[in-house]
């Protein structure tokens, strides 16, 4: 491309006038992901969706392995979304949170509490909802805490739980994330390892945590059921059951955080119960709304219960419950039963993973090919190759993202309707990309 046509791009002018608006954090991050050098590939800035393609504003398409980091199920503009956002935003499109509830809110929280109720044989289900994960996270250890009166959290290296302060508090993700705000957050966090983070076994985190409940009183475990931002790690088969049973056994509760693995992105509608996992509390958000911003804790009456108890203490926001994001999310949860997307998912999902292990694994560069349902990393052997990776498939039409501790896993989360056609494409492309740098060094 040259320099004049480069120029004239519209991606480049609205990149431009980003960077000097934008919180730095951000332009930072961009530019080294993108190698941003004066010949890097020109900046991307979106324009439309539909089903599992986006375009930029200069016209470019792509194939989106991103999905609004897992929070599109359904894809770009569905048409079940688009009709609940037309005939919502027609009714009323704010209510007034928790002090007169909307209609959809009633519905899209009777929908939750069932769906929750069912999965864990909990009796019955009470629902906080919530706007962001980490605003779900926050519910889940504010109920914690009431119900048990204690104050200790055990969390995971690795595990990501969003970055407001509570959540923070328990991100092992990156320890810089926490590092400046160290003095301002929680210090009744306790890391536990997390199977297949930084070579850590079952045993390892098994024993860790069953020290931890032994020495402290814990008022809750809180585990992603698979590592989603951590690499898409996928623990043993036993290690939530036996989580869980610990966990009971010195009064904590489990608090299982679906916001990533949930609704069908890993293949069951709720991955922690489909593995016998007891939880106690679970959140979900991402999917959840459908592309708009909804999240739920959700626990047992007798658990959630305790917010009764303290007198006045409550959890609320203004967009708490917001009718929009309740329709969506009424839309979703409608489309993934009637679409079958949950079995979807884990069929198209596993056979994508046998592709992807054809493909790649003979490659000397591929560490690991792992995940279920939709929910996949491919691990490579270094954050530099990972990088190269996702600049060379965006411009092989790709877009992809990387995650894991060390930044080498190339992370896919998809919309569980993507043709499996371009998922093979996807895999076609990855193999020829990782065949010409090995070449490379050669
Ligand atoms: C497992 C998990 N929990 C919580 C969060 C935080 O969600 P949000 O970014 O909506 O606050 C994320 C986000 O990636 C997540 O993957």
């Amino acid at each position: 491309m040259s320099a004049d046509s480069a120029s004239d791009l519209k991606g480049l002018e609205l990149a431009r006038r980003l960077a000097a608006v934008d919180c730095p954090a951000f332009a930072h991050r961009r530019n080294s992901r993108a190698g941003a050098s004066p010949d890097g590939p020109p900046p991307i800035v979106l324009a439309r969706g539909r089903g599992h393609e986006v375009t930029d504003v200069d016209g470019r398409t792509y194939v989106d392995l991103v999905a609004g980091f897992g929070s599109l199920l359904l894809g770009h503009d569905h048409p079940a979304i688009r009709q609940a956002i037309a005939k919502q935003s027609t009714k009323l499109v704010q209510g007034m949170g928790d002090v007169y509830a909307s209609d959809v809110k009633v519905e899209i929280m009777e929908r939750i509490a069932a769906l929750s109720a069912a999965a864990f044989d909990w009796p019955d289900a009470q629902v906080l909802l919530c706007q962001s994960g980490g605003d779900a996270v926050t519910a889940a250890l504010k109920t914690a805490t009431l119900a048990t009166g204690r104050d200790t959290i055990i969390a995971f290296d690795g595990a990501y739980h969003g970055l407001g302060y509570a959540p923070l508090a328990a991100c092992g993700f990156q320890a810089g994330f926490r590092a400046p705000f160290a003095e301002q957050l929680s210090k009744h966090i306790l890391f536990a390892p997390y199977p297949g983070v930084r070579g850590a076994t079952e045993r390892h985190a098994l024993d860790f945590v069953a020290q931890c409940l032994e020495q402290e009183k814990v008022a809750a475990v809180l585990v992603e059921p698979i590592l989603g931002r951590g690499g898409c790690i996928v623990p043993p088969t036993n290690f939530l059951r036996q989580l869980a049973a610990q966990a009971r056994a010195s009064g904590a509760l489990l608090i299982a955080d679906e916001i990533w693995t949930g609704l069908g992105r890993t293949g069951t509608l709720v991955r922690s119960a489909d593995e016998g996992a007891h939880a106690d509390i679970v959140c979900f958000g991402k999917g959840l709304g459908g592309g708009l911003s909804l999240s739920a804790c959700v626990a047992p009456a007798a658990i959630m219960g305790a917010w009764a108890q303290g007198g006045q203490v409550v959890h609320s926001s203004t967009h708490a419950g917001h009718p929009l994001s309740c329709a969506t999310a009424l839309a979703t949860l409608e489309t993934l039963e009637r679409e079958q997307l949950v079995r979807r998912s884990r069929e198209v999902g596993s056979r994508f993973v046998a592709t992807l292990q054809r493909e790649l694994t003979s490659l000397e560069a591929v560490t690991e090919i792992r995940g279920e349902g939709l929910l996949i990393g491919i691990e490579l052997s270094s954050a530099a190759l990972t990088q190269r990776l996702v600049g060379e498939l965006r411009e092989a039409g790709f877009l992809v993202i990387t995650g894991g501790v060390a930044g080498d896993t190339l992370t896919l989360s998809p919309a569980l309707t993507i043709e499996e056609a371009e998922l093979n494409r996807f895999a076609t492309t990855l193999s020829s990309l990782l065949h010409s740098a090995a070449a490379e060094t050669d």
